[in-house]
């Protein structure tokens, strides 16, 4: 099969290289002619993929395919200063799918979302309405994973370039799952999800949809460890994705 050069450009920015045929060598001529100048070489330049290609590429991939992708993801400035990819953790056919913000600096170390101090908050959440992200069935263990997959410097705001190069691996981690309920948990998790720039306190509350599937918004985490008053509003969250969830469940 051939590829087109913007097909070829596309696989080389995540980091798959093609097998390119040796050129063929002719047999050895009877007559030998006096050899004709080859053409100076054509330079095509090729327009570099943009995030609408890497979406087209990345919504068929499996989830080997997916990882490796993301892996292999040079796609933003972001790669320039992790020290790993944080994919996500979970069961791949949770009912519960939880969509936080980007790894911060142990996340970056441990290869794992949600592993430093907002991350036991979490745990102690899911555990309080009978969830983990340990070993266990599907209706029991969550699935994790952030808007962006590498760390931003110094733990700052992810930028709309980022979120927007690293999206197509969130939305397709969220077909293979296809989750029951989806909890996102901060602004920027919203943003992607709802594409709303309302503020959480306007959101949660209520049961949105991303595409079918019923969406909380809560709090993030590491808002709530500052923000100790508003912890109450997040169990209060927690209680809406449980009784929605029930209610679907029940319908079905
Ligand atoms: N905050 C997030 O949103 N995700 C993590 O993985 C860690 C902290």
């Amino acid at each position: 099969m051939g590829w087109t050069e913007r097909q070829q450009a596309m696989l080389a920015e995540i980091g798959i290289r093609l097998w390119q045929a040796p050129e063929p060598q002719p047999a050895s001529p009877a007559v030998v002619e006096a050899p004709v100048p080859a053409p100076a070489p054509q330079v095509v330049a090729t327009p570099p993929p943009t995030a609408r290609d890497r979406a087209v590429h990345v919504e068929s991939m499996d989830w080997p395919a997916l990882r490796e992708a993301v892996v292999a993801c040079r796609a933003c400035k972001l790669c320039e200063g992790r020290r790993q990819t944080v994919f996500g953790v979970g069961n791949t056919s949770a009912h519960w799918m939880i969509v936080g913000e980007a790894p911060g600096e142990q996340e970056d170390r441990q290869g794992e979302p949600f592993v430093g101090k907002s991350g036991q908050l979490l745990d102690n959440m899911l555990r309080a309405i009978g969830l983990t992200r340990a070993e266990a069935d599907a209706a029991q263990q969550v699935y994790i994973a952030n808007t962006l997959k590498c760390r931003p410097p110094g733990n700052r705001n992810p930028e709309p370039e980022e979120l927007a190069q690293c999206e197509p691996f969130l939305i397709r981690q969220i077909e293979l799952i296809r989750p029951r309920i989806i909890l996102a948990m901060g602004r920027f998790a919203v943003q992607s999800l709802l594409r709303s720039h309302e503020p959480i306190g306007r959101l949660r509350s209520r049961v949105h949809r991303y595409h079918g599937v019923p969406l909380i918004v809560t709090y993030h985490p590491a808002y709530l460890l500052r923000n100790l008053e508003d912890k109450a509003k997040a169990w209060d969250d927690l209680c809406l994705a449980l009784q929605t969830l029930r209610s679907a469940s029940a319908a079905s």
